[in-house]
């Protein structure tokens, strides 16, 4: 769990799961800067977070605005890279420039947000990114995504041979009840989500308290180094 003292730096902090994190990161005591794209509504994150939270200014596809919310920051225990651009593509109607931004901030920006994390981190600190199951279980429209959040896996195997002892690892969640990927998905891909959901042994989708919850057991353990944690119900089990 986050102690007060920490620095957590979620990228990605101002909507959905990230922000979801960042008030739990909050309301242990740590301190936490989010980042998202726009200046005026990442305040309004950080503000509805409360105490112990600042907001940072970056896009994912910008490497200089990726350098410039680095460059001021505290030392950073644990840096979430969580963000995401969705994009809904297939191969039959393919809009590369649409892929290219996604497969973009999702893996080139996440290794650029690392480098220029790298001399801020504390020798204890750790970095988790967030993939997702389309990787293995693809959906309709998730293409891109699918290969972005691949690319994720291979990212974190690469990084955690090069920051040592700085640790990397990712989550994998599974469809996530009450965020906006489900409750704002379209029919076609409510009813692919719906089927998921129908697969999963326990009927329920996991939780955003439950996503949290597997991201701080990866930043806690000193152990957990090169891990992808799946947190999917057993969604790929039937
Ligand atoms: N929700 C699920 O069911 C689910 C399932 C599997 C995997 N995941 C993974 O979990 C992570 C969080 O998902 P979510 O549903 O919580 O996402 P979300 O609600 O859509 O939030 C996306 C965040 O990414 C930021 N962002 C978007 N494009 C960016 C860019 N180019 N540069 C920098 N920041 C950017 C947004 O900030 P601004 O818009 O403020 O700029 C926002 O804070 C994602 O990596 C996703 O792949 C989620």
């Amino acid at each position: 769990m986050p102690r007060p003292g920490e620095h957590y730096v979620i990228v990605g902090g101002t909507r959905g799961l990230g922000h979801r994190l960042a008030q739990a990161v909050a309301a242990d005591g740590a301190s936490v800067t989010i980042t998202g794209r726009n200046t005026e509504s990442g305040k309004a994150a950080a503000e509805a977070v409360g105490v112990g939270c600042r907001a940072a200014t970056c896009d994912l596809t910008d490497w200089p605005s990726i350098e410039e919310a680095f460059r001021d920051l505290p030392t950073i225990d644990h840096l979430i890279l969580c963000a995401l651009d969705r994009d809904q593509n297939t191969v039959a109607e393919f809009r590369p420039d649409a892929a290219a931004q996604t497969s973009l901030m999702k893996n080139v920006g996440y290794a650029a947000a690392v480098h220029y994390a790298l001399p801020k981190f504390s020798p204890t600190g750790s970095v988790v990114m967030f993939s997702g199951i389309s990787m293995w279980r693809p959906f309709p429209g998730s293409m891109t995504i699918s290969m972005a959040n691949a690319g994720v896996i291979g990212l974190m195997n690469s990084l955690a041979t090069q920051i040592a002892p700085v640790r990397v690892n990712s989550i994998t969640p599974g469809v996530i009840g009450g965020t906006d990927a489900f409750d704002q998905a379209d029919p076609i891909r409510r009813a692919a989500f719906e089927a998921m959901l129908a697969r999963t042994p326990g009927r329920r989708l996991p939780t955003p308290d439950e996503v949290v919850a597997a991201t701080f057991a990866l930043t806690d353990n000193a152990g957990i180094n090169g891990s992808n944690l799946v947190i999917d119900g057993g969604m790929t089990l039937m």
